[in-house]
């Protein structure tokens, strides 16, 4: 198999989830491409430790020129706060590296724009994290709503909610200030996983009306004093999609703030004559709809691991986290090899640049009080 040398800016939360998805890649099957996780930069040392275990680390810094400066990295997975991502991703690309990006991809339309300016100079392969469209129930809703089952398609959902601000008193982080996490706040982070599959379906929307709320405004500064918390904590966006002769309300929910979830990313698509719903909060459960002759029925399905790249886990156990995390990356690798084929793939810089121009409406409409078409 072909290994290909990575290297990682930023190994806090998400970078160590990279770190253990190429751990275990051998979990995957029929695979081209092995990615080995070659190089850590991080400004924070104190998680090098962590990171010995992998093995195969050779390069450890807290410059990231200084991986970039390595001629055996191929591609880089850069997971930093969010007001680092343009000038990162630019300095990754120009150094002749592939990128592995996080959303919400540039802190701002602007920074998008000027990152996919930069990706058409070079040339190089470059996709956005987004990875719960890789889990089973997301691929079924895909392949439902394709069927034609649904008849006239009448409303659609998605959202993402987790309750971890919830607890005023939790010390403040980067998240929460707009100058590092961005004026779209809750958008940019939790946005892209909203409209990433409703994308693939081909609903993008063509006007929004935005309800955000900002709940917090001061935290804990962790040092016994307080901070301002100046950012949207959560977000319902009311857009519609056209259809031939009609429109349809697509509602786009993004919460830090909704008690009792925990990590809970969710769709529904209703149509006439078919509807179907998935969410991780029930992770290995399937709704469909049908009209039968005397009942309307909703019915649910068990699923199993029937994942976008073949591993080896038994098919009739359950997915998680960790597993669409890898498998996202997966569809990265074989996509860059040229050997995606049909199968899902990751989502791409121009669907980030279309999310921020929602964000970015949501943001005009929450001030004028307002429909924003675009
Ligand atoms: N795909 C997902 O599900 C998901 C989940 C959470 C976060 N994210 C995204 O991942 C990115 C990082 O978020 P996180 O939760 O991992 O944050 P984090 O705060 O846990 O980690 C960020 C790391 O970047 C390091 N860092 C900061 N400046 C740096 C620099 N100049 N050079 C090198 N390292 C630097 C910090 O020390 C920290 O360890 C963000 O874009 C966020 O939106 C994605």
């Amino acid at each position: 198999m072909k290994e290909v040398k990575v290297g990682i800016i930023g190994g806090g939360l998400m970078g160590r989830e990279a770190a253990s998805a190429f751990g275990r890649w051998f979990a995957l099957l029929d695979m081209p491409v092995k990615p080995v996780l070659y190089g850590l930069c991080d400004l924070n040392e104190s998680i090098f430790d962590w990171y010995r275990q992998v093995g195969t680390i050779e390069v450890f810094t807290n410059n990231y020129k200084e991986l970039l400066n390595d001629s055996k990295i191929d591609v880089v997975y850069v997971a930093v706060p969010h007001n680092l991502h343009e000038q990162i991703y630019i300095d990754v690309l120009e150094a002749g590296k592939d990128l592995i990006a996080e959303k919400p991809f540039g802190i701002d339309e602007n920074a998008c724009e000027t990152i996919i300016e930069k990706i058409k100079e070079t040339g190089r392969f470059v996709r956005c994290s987004s990875e719960f469209p890789f889990l089973p129930g997301p691929q079924r809703v895909l392949d439902y709503v394709n069927s034609g089952k649904l008849g006239h398609l009448l409303e659609v959902k998605s959202g993402f909610h987790h309750s971890s601000d919830l607890n005023f008193n939790k010390p403040i982080n980067w998240k929460r200030m707009t100058k590092f996490c961005g004026e779209i706040g809750v958008m940019g982070d939790l946005g892209m996983h909203a409209v990433h599959l409703p994308f693939r379906m081909g609903f993008k929307p063509e006007s929004v009306y935005a309800n955000l709320q900002k709940i917090v405004k001061t935290r804990p500064d962790g040092k016994g004093g307080t901070a301002d918390c100046d950012t949207w904590d959560n977000a319902i966006l009311h857009t519609t999609i056209a259809q031939e002769d009609y429109t349809v309300p697509m509602t786009l929910e993004m919460k830090r703030i909704a008690p009792s979830e925990t990590n809970t990313w969710f769709i529904e698509v209703i149509g006439t004559e078919g509807a179907v719903k998935y969410s991780t909060k029930a992770p290995k459960t399937l709704w469909t709809f049908k009209q039968e002759e005397k009942a309307q029925v909703w019915q649910q399905e068990d699923l199993g691991f029937q994942s976008v790249i073949p591993s080896i886990t038994g098919g009739i156990f359950e997915p998680g986290f960790p597993d669409c995390f890898q498998q996202m990356l997966g569809a990265y690798f074989l996509e860059r090899e040229g050997k995606l084929g049909e199968k899902f793939g990751c989502a791409t810089p121009e669907e980030a640049l279309l999310s921020h121009k929602i964000f970015n409406a949501a943001l005009e409409s929450a001030k004028e009080n307002k429909v924003i078409g675009f």
